[in-house]
């Protein structure tokens, strides 16, 4: 093929390519190892006819990077029309849920007594009778011994009626000083009503050291009082019976409704119980090998779902474990 033809033929090959595969396609062709150009240059034997193919060469080498260019260019312009993404318009929203009210309670008391001090143990579920009752100076004819009011797994196993057992566990493992809380679900074996579930939870609290006293507990309890329920609490005691505490006493607030004035929340008392507390009995701590005349120690418990029912005004202790979400949304 005489140079010119060859020429036209390569430059209309190089211009049709439509993609840059088809460029490369011609430029193997016409300019590859093997294309006549190459063939040619490589059997030069005189000036003229080196300068004519040289020059050819680099015409074409010249067309297919102009070709390369442009094709790039709109290759790219489609790419951007096809691939384009608006990444300022709103993704898809990922629906996340929150905390159950309860768990939200529960972390929240944990945090005021972690700035206490207070170490937060887990308890058991499961407890035996000698956690759950002996220990905890319940004699044998006890009414939660009764296969009535508590769920008996089998012999002496059995689901906690309270989150009681926790002390003596600790307790039974750690010498004094021991300022604890733990929380978690109990289990009784109540009818479902507005008030009552079988399951439900507690928070247990714990401190033995050397002189501890009533004040110390009412001390505490106050603080949490006001951390739950704000600043203007006041609490006082009313005499009551548990058979791991000595003296009893039943810890109430002043109500944070009615300020005291009496309403329905209070039933017109101007006072909310709260919970069961007193003075570690001393053969509770006889039962885990402390000295009751060498340290004493205060205990409460409270009821986890009380204090949501009471703090947001929740008719009935159902609604926690309904799963209904107009519900739980709310908190
Ligand atoms: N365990 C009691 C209950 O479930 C509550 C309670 C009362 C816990 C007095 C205590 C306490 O630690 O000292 O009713």
């Amino acid at each position: 093929m005489d140079p010119q033809t060859l020429e036209n033929e390569a430059k209309s090959a190089i211009a049709g390519a439509k993609t840059l595969a088809e460029l490369d396609e011609a430029r193997v062709k016409y300019l590859g190892r093997k294309s006549e150009l190459k063939q040619a240059l490589r059997e030069v034997r005189d000036a003229e006819s080196g300068r004519v193919l040289n020059t050819l060469r680099e015409a074409l080498e010249q067309a297919v990077s102009e070709r390369e260019s442009a094709l790039g260019a709109s290759e790219l312009e489609q790419r951007l029309v096809e691939e384009y993404a608006d990444v300022t318009l709103p993704g898809e929203a990922t629906p996340r849920g929150h905390l159950h009210l309860i768990t939200q309670i529960r972390r929240e008391v944990e945090d005021v007594f972690i700035g206490l001090g207070y170490q937060v143990v887990d308890g058991d579920e499961v407890e035996d009778t000698w956690h759950l009752f002996d220990a905890l100076n319940m004699p044998q004819g006890h009414v939660t011994r009764s296969p009535l009011h508590t769920l008996f797994l089998n012999g002496d196993v059995v689901l906690r009626t309270e989150t009681s057992p926790s002390q003596i566990r600790v307790m039974e493992a750690h010498e004094p000083p021991v300022f604890i809380i733990s929380l978690g679900r109990t289990y009784r074996r109540d009818t479902v009503d507005a008030t009552h579930s079988p399951l439900f939870h507690q928070v247990e609290g714990l401190a033995v050291d050397k002189d501890i006293t009533l004040a110390d507990l009412k001390g505490t309890l106050l603080h949490l009082a006001r951390a739950l329920f704000g600043e203007d609490r006041r609490v006082r005691f009313m005499t009551d019976f548990f058979p791991f505490t000595e003296p009893s006493l039943g810890a109430a607030i002043s109500c944070f409704l009615c300020e005291g004035a009496g309403c329905s929340v209070c039933k017109e008392t101007g006072w909310i119980e709260m919970g069961g507390s007193g003075l570690v009995d001393p053969n509770v701590l006889r039962n885990v090998g402390y000295d009751p005349e060498q340290v004493s120690g205060f205990a409460f418990g409270l009821g986890l779902e009380r204090i949501a029912m009471l703090r947001h005004g929740i008719p009935d202790i159902r609604m926690f474990w309904e799963n209904d979400l107009r519900f739980l949304r709310q908190f």
